[in-house]
């Protein structure tokens, strides 16, 4: 076996027991399976959706911005350049399950550490198999991403672009710091979610965008619960034509 084979099936099985859907609950029958491809730039709210949909329909969820996140966060650690390729392949290979747990992979410093090697085309291929292989539990799943509709999961039953104003996203992010009590300068917020966007939607791998048969799902006026609530209309929508 590759070692590139050998590298993603270590991080499959990881990815799976890190993501394991919550005790109590039972996965879906097979013959049901439904994979739920969740797109969209950063803040757009699609990372709350996705768990929400992912405890209504009591499927497992993957955060795939966390594999991103967490291969940057090793390569700082560890005083790597980030832009160091090689580098950041062999991070990703050899990412486990403790690599997921930090609190600043949250932070916005790594999001943008985490597009900057999401770009990398070496570092897409080594995460490729993990995700697939978590779209591919018996019961389906919950995926959200850049790529998931497009690239990770072309035929997934139901894919769900969502989006909003870059002065929405900005404005979320700024609200999220200042009820955790931080301090939030609104334009250099508005400038990250500019400057990562445009990373995402340019890179020449697997670049943000919808799915020719994603729906769009725009949150720029919708609170979490009504972008939720859309979200599930939606999915309701496709299930009753597969
Ligand atoms: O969703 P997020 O903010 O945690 O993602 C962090 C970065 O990782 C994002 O700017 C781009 C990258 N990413 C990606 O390229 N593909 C994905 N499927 C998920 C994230």
């Amino acid at each position: 076996m590759s070692p590139i084979k050998q590298a993603s099936l270590r991080l499959d099985s990881r990815v799976g027991r890190l993501y394991e859907r919550p005790s109590g609950q039972r996965a879906r029958r097979s013959g049901s399976r439904m994979i739920i491809a969740i797109d969209g730039p950063a803040a757009s709210g699609k990372g709350t959706i996705a768990r929400r949909i992912a405890a209504h329909y009591r499927l497992p969820h993957l955060d795939t911005g966390l594999l991103y996140r967490a291969t940057a966060a090793a390569l700082i650690a560890e005083d790597r350049d980030l832009y160091d390729e090689a580098a950041a392949v062999a991070v990703a290979r050899g990412l486990g399950l403790t690599d997921f747990n930090d609190a600043t992979l949250r932070t916005r410093q790594m999001g943008e550490a985490a597009s900057v090697v999401a770009a990398m085309p070496r570092v897409r291929a080594a995460l490729i198999e993990a995700q697939r292989a978590f779209a591919a539990r018996p019961g389906g799943a919950v995926i959200d991403g850049r790529d998931i509709g497009t690239v990770i999961c072309p035929d997934a039953e139901v894919k769900i672009f969502v989006t909003a104003s870059a002065a929405a996203r900005a404005q979320r992010r700024a609200l999220e710091l200042v009820q955790h009590g931080e301090r939030a300068d609104y334009n250099a917020i508005l400038a990250d979610i500019i400057r990562r966007d445009a990373r995402d939607s340019n890179r020449s791998v697997a670049p943000l965008r919808p799915a020719d048969d994603a729906m769009t799902l725009d949150t720029t006026h919708l609170g979490i619960e009504a972008a939720s609530a859309e979200a599930l209309r939606i999915i309701e929508a496709a299930r009753t034509r597969v």
